[in-house]
């Protein structure tokens, strides 16, 4: 398992910063994630050797956390919260929308592996509710229409 220079030197640093090697888990593996597209099985096992884990531990880790996959995604991944105050502001509405134009459900990606849709729970932008994350971009107070400009904002991006 080869990761990317800029990878070992992050993870040479985190090191230094926490107290145990799990207290790096979860960074480590959004980095991973960031740079393989997902948390492969071989990724799981390389990270567990190296931060003295099970594999079983850093499964266990990945389930708990919605931005972590051990499936392939697209390329954006557009996660709509539903939880109480984007649902009272339009989050399922926005959801909605968001399948019927992209054409693809819950945990779905788009055939040209573009991107994926996912309802989540709290994203922590209930001030600013109805919120989307997609990769670490948060969208807020969006309506509708919002909405469209921001997943066409980044087919545009891939487009020039
Ligand atoms: S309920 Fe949607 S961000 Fe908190």
């Amino acid at each position: 398992m080869k990761f990317s220079d800029q990878f070992e030197q992050r993870f040479a640093e985190m090191l230094t910063h926490y107290p145990t090697k799990r207290s790096c888990l979860v960074p480590t593996l959004l980095y991973a994630q960031d740079e393989i597209g997902f948390l492969s099985d071989e990724v799981i096992r390389e990270l567990a050797g190296r931060l003295e884990l099970t594999e079983l531990d850093v499964r266990n880790v990945i389930s708990y956390y919605s931005m972590l996959t051990t499936k392939p995604r697209g390329k954006y991944n557009v996660q709509v919260c539903t939880n109480i105050a984007c649902m009272l502001k339009g989050g399922e509405e926005l959801l909605h929308h968001c399948s019927k134009k992209l054409g693809i459900g819950h945990k779905g990606t788009t055939p040209d592996g573009m991107f994926s849709l996912e309802e989540v729970e709290c994203i922590g932008g209930c001030s600013w509710a109805p919120a989307v994350q997609v990769n670490y971009d948060f969208h807020e107070n969006l309506t509708v229409e919002q909405m469209e400009k921001v997943l066409d904002g980044y087919r545009e991006k891939e487009t020039q």
